[in-house]
Formats: structure tokens, C-alpha cells, sequence
């Protein structure tokens, strides 16, 4: 396997190219169901308008390679299926579902080319672990040019809109198609196995599932133990029609969000194995636990908390357990609530729950950091700064702001008025805008709408 700098696709007259195919990926962006997709609960996800291009070139020949340029990072890796037969053999002995690291030490640690490498271990092992034959492709040469509009890192699903990206494309050159549900799981476990992030399958089913103008509420319950996930789009209320959706890059992601994010995971699955013992249940998520009418008829976070840490007692670690569990059993009310305040037109209410749901991550499940909170408060100051400049209706001017995504940095999102975005947009690209003067970063806005999933296309000649 190597990397190369620079942008080197094979030449289009190496050798007649047998298929060409165009395909486009976009990002994500969650309105609210945030840290609830591993704990069985529940999430309001919409795809982007930005995303990834990719024009994949099927070529005649002995190689039996794959190149793949990112033309982004500048930078161009390749490697030879026969490489990979080693590893796919290793991700089988541990079980395809597994979440076991896979060791790639020619690929430096986060580097864009690990999850190339692993979508295409992962596809051929999926095949194999079906009976199903390894498709032509591995005997000839295949070449992925890749186009982002969508930022890295910035907590709108690069990496899982990367992955759908790749696997799409095997998928449909391979003619032997593995359903949606099969593809972002087999997107999820390169996130596990090779990039060493124990996500959930939020991020993965939005970039590929999702519908133009809509939003996908998605209900993990039943998902620790079956693919059978439950999926409902949700259009907004014409109540909406003057609001777009405004995304703000804070433009910093800390170092520990990976580590963090795997930790949070952890309590919460320690939380769930105390809760069961303690009550004598076996609820396989805090989600399932949550819906218990035990738990359901709590009136108030503050109860909530409280009986958790009584049920936990003897627990060195209580308190903390019972702030994660306490933020993944009642972030699903909000999501329900914010559903159907969206359905509903019931602006009021989606801001409601949207800042709670933010507060809940603040400081609860703690994976806010200072620059998603001095966005948030920078937002609501130049909206209000907006709303007396113009004479704006000031009630449902901005709708959040929350965190979206899994924190640590990244961006927030918020509903905001029509008429307000491109003067909001102005404001925050002069240096002297609240959000830099606090944090001395400089934050980008995208204004966007619901967007459709991973789409496909064979080039007209073939
Ligand atoms: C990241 C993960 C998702 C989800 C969110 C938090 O985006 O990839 O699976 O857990 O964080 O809601």
C-alpha cells in the first residue's frame, strides 16, 4: 500500500476502461437524537447538499489494483488486492461483526487511505462470509477519483459519507447488490476496525437513506439485537417554509473526541449492565430501559437523576453513570417531541427541545467544550443584533442553536430565519464577530435544506 502526494488517476488511454460510474455521497447534519444510536434510542438526521463526487473507472488489465485519489488532500494511494487477501482472512477468523481493531501498519493513524482500505476489505469479507464469489474487479484495476464539497472533520460525517462512497460504488460495480442496512453496517465497522472509533449507525443510514426535503427519524430500539431498525421520514410544517437550516463550523475539532467518544460509550454500557442487575431486568439498551413505564413517567431531569444514582448506589463511579445514562434515556422524548414540533409547525417547541437537548450534552454527557458553547451564545447575539437592525419578527428568528454531531468540536446547528441567513453569513466572516473575538478562530456558515442519499449513475457509454 502506498501513498503518494498528489493527484496521479490512471490515465484514461492505459487500456479500455470496462465500466465508469458517477457517484455522489453528501454529509449529514443531526436536528436532534444526539449520543442515542448505540444506546438503542432515537435520532432526526437530514443529508446535505454538500458531499462527495466520485468517478470510478473499471479498467482492463492485470493489475489488480485499486488507486484512489483524493483530489482534496492532494494525495493519491494505491494497493493491490492481493495485499488485502491477509487482512480479509483476519477480519473473518475474528467474525465480520466484530469490532476488533485490524492492524495496517503501512497506513499512518487517521490517514483518509485506512478507510478506503478497509471498505474494500470489509466488502470482499462480506462476500466471502456470504458464499458469494469474488467479483471480476479484484483481477483487474479500479480507479476512484474523489471530489469533496463537504469539510473534514467538522462534525458533518465526512468519514461515514467517505465510506458509503466507496462501498456504493463496489457494491454496484460488483452487480451483486448487499441491501442498504448491510452497507452502512459494513461503513460503521471500518469506523470500528480501522479508524478505531466505536460509533453508532446514524451517520452512516443518513448519508445513504436519506430523502430530499425531508428529515429520517430513525429508532435504534430493537438494533442491539437485529438489523431491524425502524425508519420514518418526517417533512417540516409549511410553519418552517422561511427557515433554512444553518450550519456553524466552529472550525476546531480536540484531539480527545475519539477517545472521549469511545468512553462515553463505555459507561454507558456499564450503566445498562448495573441497571439490569440492580433492577433484575435485562434490557439490552438504556434505550428499551428508557421506555420501561418505570422510567417513562419520571416528571423531571432532576428526579431522573437522582433515582439513577439511588438504583446505582454501591457504584464508585454513580454519579457520572447516572449524568450518561440520564442524558441517552431522556434525549428520546426530545427527538419524539422535536418530530413532531416539526411535523406540527410548532416552532416554539423544536427550540425548546433543540436547547435542551444541548444542555443535556453540556452538561450531562459532557462532550460540549468551550467553542460549541461560545458559538451557540455568538449565534443568538447576532440574530438578536439582526432582529433590531431590520425590524425581523424576533419570536422563531432562530430555532436551537444545539450541537449536532458527537462533540468535542465540530459544528452546531439551527433553524434561522430566511431573510436573517445572509446577513448572519456577513457577519460572522468580519473578524471583529463575537464568535472570534471569544475563541480567536474564525468560523465558517453553510446554509443548507434536506437533502436526498447516495446516488448512482453508469456513465452514458457503457
Ligand atoms: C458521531 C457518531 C454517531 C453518533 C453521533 C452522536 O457522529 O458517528 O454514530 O453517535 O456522533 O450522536
Amino acid at each position: 500500500m502506498i501513498i503518494k502526494e498528489g493527484i496521479h488517476p490512471i490515465p484514461r488511454n492505459t487500456g479500455p476502461i470496462l465500466k465508469q460510474l458517477n457517484c455522489f455521497t453528501p454529509g449529514r447534519v443531526n436536528l436532534i437524537g444526539e449520543h442515542t444510536d448505540y444506546n438503542g434510542g432515537m435520532v432526526l438526521p437530514a443529508a446535505l447538499e454538500l458531499g462527495i463526487k466520485s468517478e470510478l473507472s473499471l479498467f482492463k488489465g492485470e493489475f489488480g489494483s485499486v488507486v484512489c485519489v483524493s483530489r482534496n488532500n492532494s494525495e493519491t494511494v494505491e494497493f493491490k488486492h492481493s495485499e488485502l487477501s491477509r487482512l480479509i482472512e483476519v477480519v473473518l477468523h475474528s467474525g465480520l461483526e466484530k469490532s476488533d481493531a485490524v492492524e495496517l501498519a503501512k497506513l499512518p493513524q487517521h490517514h483518509w487511505s485506512r478507510y478506503i482500505a478497509g471498505c474494500v476489505i470489509l466488502f470482499r469479507a462480506a462476500l466471502l462470509s456470504r458464499h458469494l464469489p469474488q467479483p471480476d474487479w479484484v483481477e483487474q484495476t479500479i480507479s476512484i477519483v474523489l471530489d469533496a464539497s463537504l469539510p473534514q472533520g467538522s462534525g458533518l460525517s465526512s468519514s461515514a459519507a467517505l465510506c458509503i462512497s466507496i462501498l456504493g460504488n463496489l457494491n454496484i460495480l460488483s452487480g451483486i447488490p448487499l441491501d442498504a442496512k448491510t452497507l452502512a453496517r459494513l461503513a460503521m465497522l471500518v469506523e470500528h476496525r480501522f479508524a478505531g472509533t466505536h460509533c453508532g449507525l446514524m451517520d452512516q443510514l443518513a448519508v445513504l437513506c436519506s430523502r430530499k426535503d425531508h428529515y429520517t427519524r430513525i429508532d435504534f430500539l430493537e438494533y442491539p439485537v437485529s438489523l431491524d431498525f425502524h425508519i420514518v421520514y418526517a417533512k417540516a410544517h409549511e410553519a418552517f417554509r422561511n427557515h433554512s437550516l444553518l450550519i456553524f463550523k466552529t472550525g476546531v475539532q480536540h484531539s480527545l473526541a475519539e477517545s472521549e467518544y469511545n468512553s462515553r460509550r463505555s459507561a454507558c454500557e456499564e450503566a445498562l449492565k448495573a441497571l439490569n442487575k440492580a433492577l433484575g431486568l435485562g434490557a439490552h439498551s438504556l434505550g428499551e430501559l428508557a421506555r420501561l413505564p418505570r422510567f417513562a413517567n419520571i416528571p423531571a431531569q432532576s428526579e431522573y437523576l437522582n433515582q439513577l444514582e439511588t438504583i446505582l448506589e454501591g457504584k464508585s463511579n454513580k454519579s457520572e453513570l447516572a449524568k450518561r445514562a440520564t442524558h441517552a434515556m431522556l434525549e428520546n422524548a426530545r427527538v419524539m417531541s422535536a418530530a413532531k414540533a416539526l411535523t406540527n409547525g410548532d416552532l416554539q417547541a423544536l427550540n425548546g427541545t433543540m436547547r435542551a437537548s444541548h444542555h443535556s450534552l453540556d452538561t450531562l454527557y459532557e462532550v460540549t467544550c468551550p467553542e460549541l458553547n461560545s458559538a451557540c451564545a455568538a449565534v443568538e447575539s447576532v440574530v438578536r443584533e439582526l432582529c433590531t437592525a431590520v425590524p425581523a419578527p424576533a419570536l422563531g428568528a432562530l430555532i436551537g442553536p444545539r450541537m449536532t454531531g458527537g462533540g468535542f468540536g465540530g459544528s452546531t446547528i439551527q433553524l434561522v430565519q430566511n431573510s436573517l441567513c445572509e446577513s448572519l453569513k456577513e457577519r460572522f466572516e468580519r473578524e471583529d464577530n463575537p464568535y472570534t473575538k471569544a475563541t480567536g478562530l474564525m468560523p465558517q456558515i453553510i446554509i443548507t435544506r434536506p437533502s436526498g442519499g447516495f446516488t448512482a449513475g453508469f456513465a452514458v457509454n457503457n
